[in-house]
């Protein structure tokens, strides 16, 4: 069904917010994991305290997500590196019995579940304003302005566009995303009020364009920059990758401009089909990989896929785009490449001809003919023995001078296999084939 965004906004305002049974139950969860916390913290015999924050004291969670944090904030003197010692040792503690997950954001922290509700338990440190330590540190300080800023209308939109945004693929702050944050959600509404407001706003958004809470300045910064209201120093779209900006700005345009589909439930942007004309240049790189924690494998992937693709580039192959994807065991990067067997010939420019022992040596290994060029140098052409991607993969899997992450490239070496677009697809594999949407791109659309 199409309708305008005006519609669809009124429809999706009435279900964002909890029913008062959920509320009660997470209500439930939050007294049990204060009390948990209050106890390790007695029990390590640290002067510590813990405060509640995040989108559960800010009542911003979204029914069926909600999530409470738990700030362990040690004691002002404690140092930096003190904290994964002391704080996680505490979080441990408050966290007993459960089965617990340790992730990174800007800093370690660890994750559980009680009665099916997720519960974050965060160490920092207590500080006065501006002499923060750690990132975590001005988590309190978030849970303040939020509470003397944000009205229960302001909540209910906050909600909408979280709403927005997890439909749009474009919500968490976690490197497997590098969208927006729930903190960024809420920053943006106690900027411009109302998510309707905010879409008009983000859709002019101009290069350099700063987002304070009390005004927008022009700046000399480039992209987005939205500044915390409790640190202006700290600029908080610096976690969110260009592209999830850009396309965060793309939508807001479309949304305001057609009848769309329901946009707090379904992504507005497709992907192109698979056609022969793209899956004739797709390939996919899929390995096992060993990697438990999430956070750690995102990094390394987008740093192995983009260190090949430039590698790939300088070892003449085309690449068009490349992208990353994962699961729990299986990792694959897809590559759009123009074409898929590079040139059998290359030529190589030696040293100038007055360099005497340099010039003999180059002319000796010359293999197929030589030149002299017009620059008192000469160049040899040599024949290439590695022509296909798949050679040169093999290369990079056995003297790793393509930069896969040191993480990865044990499991990869020894488990790699390159899938044609069409063997991908026919394999029917789930993880391949949501590589390859991402780097066909997106069906071509109407402008708006
Ligand atoms: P969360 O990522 O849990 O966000 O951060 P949230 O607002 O609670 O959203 P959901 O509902 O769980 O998805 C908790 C707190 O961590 C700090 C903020 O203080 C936030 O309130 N934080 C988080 C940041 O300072 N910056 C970020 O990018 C993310
Ligand atoms: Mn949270």
């Amino acid at each position: 069904m199409l309708a305008t965004l005006g519609d669809w906004v009124d429809t999706a305002l009435s279900t964002v917010s909890p029913t008062k049974e959920e509320k009660a139950r997470v209500d439930s969860v939050a007294r049990d994991l204060l009390q948990r916390c209050s106890y390790a913290i007695e029990k390590s015999g640290i002067r510590a305290k813990v405060e509640l924050g995040g989108s559960y004291a800010h009542n911003t969670w979204l029914p069926g997500e909600a999530d409470v944090d738990a700030f362990i904030i040690l004691p002002e003197g404690t140092s930096k590196e003190e904290v994964p010692k002391i704080g996680l040792k505490i979080a441990n503690e408050a966290l007993s019995g459960l089965h617990v997950i340790k992730r990174f954001a800007e800093h370690p922290y660890l994750e559980s579940y009680i009665d099916k509700v997720r519960v974050d338990v965060v160490p920092c440190i207590e500080a006065k304003k501006g002499e923060w330590k750690t990132a975590a540190d001005r988590s309190p300080y978030h849970t303040r302005y939020m509470l003397s800023s944000l009205n229960d209308e302001k909540k209910r939109q906050i909600r909408l566009l979280k709403r927005f945004m997890k439909a749009q693929n474009l919500y968490g702050a976690e490197i497997k995303i590098k969208g927006f944050s729930g903190y960024v959600c809420e920053v943006l509404i106690a900027k411009y009020n109302t998510f309707l407001d905010l879409v008009q706003q983000a859709a002019e958004w101009k290069d350099g364009t700063i987002i304070t809470v009390q005004k927008i300045q022009e700046g000399k910064n480039e992209g987005i920059a939205i500044l915390d209201p409790v640190d202006e120093r700290r600029n908080l779209a610096r976690a969110i990758s260009n592209q999830k900006m850009a396309e965060f700005i793309h939508l807001c345009r479309i949304v305001q401009n057609r009848k769309i589909e329901n946009p707090f439930e379904k992504r507005l942007l497709r992907y192109a089909k698979l056609t022969k004309g793209i899956l004739e240049h797709a390939f996919v790189l899929a390995f096992e990989h060993k990697e438990e924690n999430e956070d750690i494998l995102w990094g390394e992937l987008n740093r192995t896929s983009k260190n090949i693709a430039k590698h790939l580039t300088l070892d003449g192959f085309e690449v068009l785009n490349h992208n990353a994807y994962a699961d729990n065991q299986k990792a694959a990067i897809a590559f759009l490449i123009a074409n898929a067997n590079r040139s059998d010939i290359i030529a190589r420019n030696g040293p100038p001809i007055f360099y005497s022992k340099e010039h003999k040596r180059f002319l000796s290994s010359a293999s197929i003919s030589w030149v002299f060029t017009d620059d008192f140098r000469t160049k040899r052409l040599e024949r290439r023995k590695i022509i296909s991607l798949k050679q040169i993969l093999d290369e990079y899997m056995t003297n790793n001078r393509a930069g896969i992450a040191k993480g990865l490239f044990q499991s990869a070496s020894s488990t790699w296999k390159l899938f044609s677009g069409n063997e991908a697809v026919k394999s029917g594999k789930e993880l391949l084939v949501k590589a390859l949407e991402a780097v066909a791109g997106y069906e071509p659309m109407d402008s708006y």
